[in-house]
Order: C-alpha cells, then sequence, then structure tokens
C-alpha cells in the first residue's frame, strides 16, 4: 500500500518529536519515499541528522539555502506528496495553519498543498483542551485535514491527561487508510443537504431550528477525501465545509433548498445524504412589513414545505444510494424505518434525542443506521468526524450493492 507513494513529514516543535523517527523509519521500511521538513523549534527536540538519514533525504527547513541560495519550492513539495503528514503538530503550528499565517516553509507548503493532509496533534492536557486549540482542530477538519486525534496518558510535563501523539503505529495505519481511501469515490457526484432552514414571518422574523451544520460538514469533507465531487446546499448554519472539492449553495428556505437541491439532483447525483433539519411548515402568508404588536395575541397560520426528501425518493434512478436522517422523540425506531420506506431511501441515519453527547450544536453524536433490507446497526458515541466516516464507509458499500 506505502510502497511507492511519496510522504511529506513536516515535524514541529514538541518532545514527541522523537516519534516522528519511528514514523519515518516504518514509512521506510514499507517501500514509501519519505521527505522531512521541519521546523526551527522541532531541531531543538529531533536533530536533522537523524532524520535525513532516515529518510534518506535532506532536511527541509528553510525557504532557501543562504549558502547557495537553493530554492526549497513549497509549491513543488505540494506536488510530489502523495500525502503530506504533520507528526507531532504543536498547538502553535495548528493555530497557524488554521489562520493562514505562512511564516515557515512548513506553513507555506501546507497551504499550497493539494494532496490529502493529516495532523497528528501533540501538546500538553492544557493546551490541547484549551478552546484556541479545540477551535483551529474543528476548523482544520471542517477543511478536510484528517486529524489524528490526540491519546490520553501520561505526559512529559509529568501530567496525565489527552495531548499524547498517537503512537506512530497508529499514526502509519491511518495514513495507509487515508492513502488507499482516497480513490475510492473518484468520480462519483454527491449532494449533500446541510443546516437549518429559515421560514420568514415577517421581514425580521422566523421559524428556524438549532441545526449548526456540523453532521452534514463532516459527511460533506469525507466525501470529498474519498475523491467525491460534493455539492452542499446549505441553509443558514454556523458550520459550513469548505474543503477542496466541496461547493456549498446558500439557501435561506425551505422552498430554496426544495429548488435549489431538485435542480443540483437533477445533474446526476450518485450519492444525496439528505442531512438538513428543513422545517415541516412555513408561514402561508409572510407579511412584507414588520407585524406590530398590538396588546392583542395573533394566529399565524402555517402550510406544509415540499419534501426534498420524498421528491427525490421519486425521482431516484438505480445505481444511486439515498440517505436520510431522522430525529424523533417518539418510536424512534418505527418512525425512523417508517420513513425510510416512505422516502424510498436506502439508509437512515437515526440522531439519539436521550444522549449529552448527541444530537445539535456538539462535536460527537451516537447514531442508528436503518437499511432498507430491515437490518440495524447501532454507532457508538463517537465524534461527528467518526460518524461520517462510518457512515461513508456504509454509503460505499450501498454503491457496490446497487
Ligand atoms: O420527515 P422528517 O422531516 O423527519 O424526515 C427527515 C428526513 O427528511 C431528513 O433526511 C431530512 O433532511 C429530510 N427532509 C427533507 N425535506 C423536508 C423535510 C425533511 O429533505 N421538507
Amino acid at each position: 500500500m506505502l510502497a511507492g507513494k511519496h510522504v511529506l513529514l513536516g515535524i514541529t516543535g514538541s518532545i514527541a518529536a522523537y516519534k516522528a523517527a519511528y514514523i519515518v523509519r516504518m514509512l521506510v521500511k514499507e517501500g514509501a519515499e519519505v521527505k522531512v521538513l521541519m521546523t526551527v523549534a522541532a531541531k531543538q527536540f529531533i536533530t536533522p541528522l537523524t532524520m535525513a538519514t532516515l529518510s534518506r533525504n535532506p532536511i527541509l527547513t528553510e525557504f532557501f539555502d543562504p549558502e547557495n541560495g537553493q530554492w526549497n519550492s513549497h509549491v513543488s513539495l505540494g506536488m510530489w506528496a502523495d500525502v503530506f503528514l504533520i507528526a507531532p503538530a504543536s498547538a502553535n503550528t495548528l493555530a497557524k495553519m488554521a489562520s493562514g499565517v505562512a511564516d515557515n516553509l512548513l506553513l507555506t507548503t501546507y497551504l499550497s498543498a493539494r494532496c490529502p493532509v493529516m495532523a497528528a496533534p501533540a501538546m500538553d492536557l492544557d493546551m490541547y483542551a484549551h478552546p484556541a486549540t479545540q477551535e483551529a482542530l474543528r476548523i482544520l477538519s471542517s477543511r478536510g485535514v484528517e486529524i489524528v486525534e490526540a491519546a490520553s496518558g501520561e505526559l512529559a510535563s509529568g501530567l496525565d491527561g489527552k495531548g499524547r501523539m498517537e503512537d506512530p503505529e497508529t499514526i502509519v495505519d491511518r495514513v495507509r487508510v487515508l492513502l488507499g481511501r482516497r480513490e475510492s469515490l473518484r468520480g462519483r457526484r454527491a449532494l449533500v443537504t446541510s443546516g437549518p432552514t429559515r421560514e420568514a414571518i415577517d421581514p425580521v422574523r422566523f421559524i428556524s431550528n438549532h441545526s449548526s451544520g456540523k453532521m452534514a460538514s463532516a459527511i460533506a469533507v469525507e466525501l470529498a477525501r474519498r475523491g467525491a465531487d460534493v455539492t452542499v446546499v446549505s441553509g443558514p448554519a454556523p458550520v459550513r465545509p469548505s474543503c477542496a472539492g466541496v461547493s456549498v449553495v446558500d439557501v435561506t428556505s425551505a422552498g430554496e433548498m426544495y429548488s435549489a437541491a431538485l435542480e443540483e439532483y437533477g445533474r446526476g447525483c450518485d450519492i444525496t445524504v439528505l442531512c438538513a433539519a428543513v422545517a415541516d411548515f412555513t408561514p402561508a402568508a409572510p407579511s412584507g412589513s414588520k407585524i406590530k404588536k398590538n396588546g392583542e395575541s395573533m394566529m399565524l397560520e402555517l402550510v406544509p414545505t415540499r419534501d426534498i426528501a420524498a421528491a427525490i425518493g421519486e425521482r431516484r434512478r438505480p445505481g444511486e444510494v439515498v440517505v436520510g436522517f431522522a430525529l424523533e422523540t417518539d418510536n424512534a425506531h418505527d418512525n425512523a424505518q417508517d420513513k425510510l420506506r416512505r422516502k424510498n431511501m436506502d439508509m437512515i441515519v437515526l440522531n439519539s434525542m436521550r444522549d449529552p453527547g448527541a444530537g445539535f450544536g456538539v462535536d460527537t453524536n451516537r447514531v442508528t443506521l436503518f437499511f432498507r433490507d430491515g437490518g440495524s446497526e447501532e454507532l457508538p458515541l463517537e465524534s461527528k468526524t467518526a460518524v461520517a466516516s462510518d457512515i461513508v464507509d456504509r454509503i460505499e458499500k450501498l454503491l457496490e450493492g446497487c
């Protein structure tokens, strides 16, 4: 799997840098060609001589060699690599990557890389848990960077907690999986609906819901990572995917989402994931001017919106996979299965309403998958990124069975 692959390894200033030596050793042993980029701080932790010897290539740190002026082109490094692995990734480098700072060769290479990028954070537990670091990880993940979550255990500081870089074996495994699955959805077109919709009551007020767009974004990024050409039709959600291979069509109301989703679907989609929390009702006659209060109660007439999932279920063609989501408070399993049949889907993802770590806004989710043949599968509570990966694994299986 790794033989002949070009792996660009970025090392930043962390005590875990010594583990990068094992990573290079393993990659080279499996036949990969490895080039190593080190930040200035990384050299305080492990010598360039060690890394150059193990990788059998000179170490890259500066934009150019001050001795002879030779230019280290970040653009060609990014083009050379099949994967850019940053391990260990310090809090400093992650924050800079998330905000687009480009003040060293590793960062300029990241910004110009066209290959998949993976980062394995390593830092003290409080730095790891800090909202700034967590925000950086979230941003990077939404842009398609694969994050190898830090593990828990004893840290160099003597404290115990989450922040240790994952074991080299696990990281190399993840590189293997990433390279293996990269092409698995190449040539496939996917449509994902995301976020809430807003139904205008008057020019300043609307009816909406708490959908954050996190689950849909994670799915869109995962589909794109595997090579699919993804269009997300997104309501006004706080989280939107912004990664190569994903284009976003912004809409506001359920009616607009219906038109945009059906138009995109009409272009031919192999995969449709209906993740949006579309309003079921919309005001019958939104007021053109702001409704004034007059001390009286008022009635708001609501009319049903059109169901995007059902419309796609009616139009779907053989060889396609259509996936929906369900959020139920009562008779969850029966309702989810009924919805799957009614809307002619291949799989429906039931969100848990009982779990504090699942649902709107949070970064984790617990879901149960239901299939057309009556089968179901309960997934554990995991990050939305991991849930997205599991869902896309099942989509790939369903495509194979088409
Ligand atoms: O019927 P319910 O709204 O619970 O169905 C949920 C599923 O149907 C989700 O996949 C959701 O995105 C989709 N849906 C839709 N258009 C609607 C309502 C729901 O695509 N108007």
